[in-house]
């Protein structure tokens, strides 16, 4: 089947990320489509590393709310109106353990489900704050129940959009693409 790259390329530029929600939780048949969109992802050696951790409870958001207010304070980062954690339906995205290969192949499933929540009207939001904190991480860990070897490779959010704002600029393709070399080979 032929997808139109006008229309692919069209989902891609309207996702943008959010970070005001409304109140609503999503639905199942939402969820089971973001993480049925995952699992098509490539995967390292087929390995598909992957589990999903949708975060449902109202407690359990408030303290992930928590956790990534203070890891965000700990790591000086501009301060955030960080409401939209408790609103959205977070989905923590957990691999198998840290190998690179499959480290990287959580983050094209990641991808995927964005682009998913895209096509059906929701809205998205990628998170590292938590996971640049070891202190913070280990709370997360407890929180989501997740031990060694597996890894927390980003918290994702979902949701409905509660603001409109301006798209970030992108880097134009000149100036990133190269032929044959980045001209950066010694001698
Ligand atoms: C791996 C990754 C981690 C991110 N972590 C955060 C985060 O912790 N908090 C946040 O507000 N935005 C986070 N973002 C969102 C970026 O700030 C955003 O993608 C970037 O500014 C470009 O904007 P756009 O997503 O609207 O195109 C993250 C994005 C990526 C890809």
């Amino acid at each position: 089947m032929e997808v139109d790259y006008e229309k692919l390329i069209g989902l891609m530029c309207q996702r943008q990320s959010i970070r005001k929600f409304k109140d609503v939780p999503l639905t199942e048949e939402e969820v089971r489509k973001i993480v049925g969109a995952a699992v098509t992802a490539p995967s390292s050696l087929n390995s598909q590393p992957w589990s999903f951790v949708v975060i449902t409870d109202r407690a359990e958001k408030k303290r992930l709310m928590q956790i990534y207010g203070q890891a965000r304070k700990k790591l000086g980062l501009y301060e955030q109106d960080v409401s939209f954690v408790k609103k959205a339906t977070p989905i923590v995205v957990v691999c198998e353990d840290d190998d690179y290969g499959k480290v990287l192949s959580c983050a094209m499933a990641i991808q995927n489900m964005f682009l998913a929540a895209e096509s059906i009207g929701l809205c998205s939001l990628p998170s590292v704050t938590i996971l640049m904190d070891p202190e913070s991480t280990k709370e997360l860990e407890g929180l989501v129940g997740v031990r060694a070897p597996k890894k927390i490779v980003l918290v994702t959010y979902f949701g409905y959009k509660d603001e409109a704002p301006n798209r970030k600029p992108k880097k134009e393709l000149s100036g990133l693409v190269f032929e044959n070399t980045l001209g950066e080979r010694e001698g």
